[in-house]
């Protein structure tokens, strides 16, 4: 088990589409104990493979109020299938732009199809706050981040502070 580096924008890799995972072996397994262990160390709620500089579509979520009582979902080349109608608003942040929090309008309810660490297919009907999050991280598989929803402003704002931290960093 090792806690990786997640990547923060500018870096280029969050913007990449990732590729379906074609057989869940024993290597995709490993990355799914990496990436729990990365989330739960952050601490976040949500973490997709691209974060951690590997392209595949894999994600990993738990939106347990409680530490001692976790909820890990593991969703393999998820696909959202429907919405609901009705809007719901989060403030949503993520590991990846850190310490920068907005709220976003999306479909309050969504149902997700995926396979799970075992290859099996599976399909989850989401509200709340996990049918946000889940919103949130298939975004990421397709080099998508909530700043996309916020205006213009807003979004050249934050880009440009992390780009000069980077510079800074490097
Ligand atoms: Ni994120």
């Amino acid at each position: 088990m090792t806690i990786r580096e997640i990547l923060t924008i500018p870096d280029p890799r969050l913007r990449k589409v990732s590729a379906p995972v074609t057989q869940v072996d024993d290597g995709v397994r490993e990355l799914i104990v990496d990436l729990f262990a990365t989330m739960y160390d952050a601490p976040g709620i949500g973490l997709a493979a691209v974060q951690v500089g590997v392209l595949r579509r894999i994600l990993v979520i738990d939106v347990a109020k409680e530490p001692d009582e976790k909820e890990p979902h593991t969703l393999i080349n998820p696909e959202i299938v429907a919405w609901s109608d009705e809007i719901g608003v989060h403030e949503e942040g993520c590991l990846s732009i850190p310490d920068y929090f907005e709220e976003v309008e999306r479909p309050a309810g969504c149902t997700v199809t995926y396979l799970d660490r075992e290859g099996k297919r599976c399909e989850m009907e989401c509200e709340g706050l996990l049918a946000t999050v889940v919103q949130h991280e298939v975004d990421h598989l397709d080099g998508k981040l909530f700043i996309d929803y916020l205006s213009r402003l807003k979004r050249e704002r934050i880009t440009k502070k992390f780009t000069k931290q980077a510079k800074r960093a490097s």
